[in-house]
């Protein structure tokens, strides 16, 4: 078995991007500066934003963290939205997801100027991804890629069975993993809650990729010898021996399954920091006017 090091390829990912930053600066260019507009004080997204701050400073970027209540109306957050699409010197930014229930997510989103939209949740990168375009990929399937090239493991005609459908990770890794590329040109499975034959589908998987949010439900007898599993699972389970309070938890009983994979991901330590770099990565082709000019 074979541990893939999130932890360790996104540090190494961090001093590439950040090189990068120090040849900008040396020929004359600009600072890459990120801006995050966070609502509320959910503890998560609270760990999420400070981690992507964090990350700003290792890569030598600029960050601008704005904050509201959870009283926040849609429409003042709205309005924030369109100052930051016409402010020129804010280059991109992101909303922290998720937002109060009386905001819609969707309407944020499609507000956001796709241009300036690092975290490639606007429709039309979505879009642009799922033809192959250049455009913004969202974090976490970006940073799965990632890993997966970094490792260099073979994908093409591999079975790769993705567990959950989300608009953040599901739908778009699965995308990604059937596109005429490396790492892609696989035969791509989606299961969800409602599919028939779960344990059939995932025991023929070479790469399963888990996205559910439900600590532990991949268990040993789901999972083929040999198998590439992908933890993107990241559940704060209840933990009274630590000093957070909570142990995050991923979809894998990690235990049971590792000793059957060929590789695997952790959590902590896997996919999680690939997100946070991968958001870096982003900002560096925005910054390098490498997507939209
Ligand atoms: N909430 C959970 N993941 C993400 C992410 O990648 N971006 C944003 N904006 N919110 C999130």
């Amino acid at each position: 078995m074979n541990l893939i090091d999130g932890k360790a390829i996104a540090a190494q990912i961090k001093q590439e991007i950040a090189a990068e930053v120090a040849e900008i600066i040396a020929q004359g260019g600009k600072r890459p500066h990120l801006a995050a507009i966070l609502v509320g004080h959910d503890g998560g997204s609270e760990t999420y934003v400070e981690s992507k701050v964090k990350a700003c400073e290792a890569c030598g970027f600029g960050s601008s963290l704005i904050r509201y209540e959870d009283t926040v109306t849609e429409e003042e957050l709205l309005a924030k939205v369109r100052e930051l699409n016409e402010n020129p010197d804010i280059d991109w930014f992101i909303v922290q997801l998720p937002l109060p229930k009386h905001i819609s997510e969707q309407k944020v989103i499609e507000t956001i100027d796709y241009r300036k939209d690092v975290d490639g949740f606007h429709p039309v990168n979505v879009g642009r991804m799922s033809i192959g375009l250049p455009c913004y990929v969202s974090a976490t399937p970006y940073g799965i890629l990632e890993l997966l090239k970094r490792y260099r493991i073979e994908t093409s005609g591999k079975k790769c069975v993705v567990l959950g459908r989300s608009n953040i990770v599901g739908k778009p890794v699965a995308s990604l993993m059937m596109q005429k590329a490396y790492p892609g040109d696989a035969t791509v499975t989606v299961c969800h809650s409602r599919s028939k034959d779960l344990l059939k589908e995932c025991r023929e998987a070479d790469i399963l990729i888990a996205a559910l949010g439900q600590p532990h439900f991949v268990k040993a007898d789901m999972v083929k010898e040999g198998a590439v599993v992908i933890d993107v699972g990241t559940t704060r389970v209840p933990d009274a021996t630590r000093p957070s309070g909570f142990k995050l938890t991923g979809d894998v009983l990690f235990d049971e399954v590792a000793p059957k994979c060929a590789y695997i991901t952790p959590v902590p330590g896997g996919v999680g920091p690939m997100t946070i770099v991968s958001l870096m990565k982003n900002t560096l082709l925005a910054a390098r006017k490498a997507i939209y000019s």
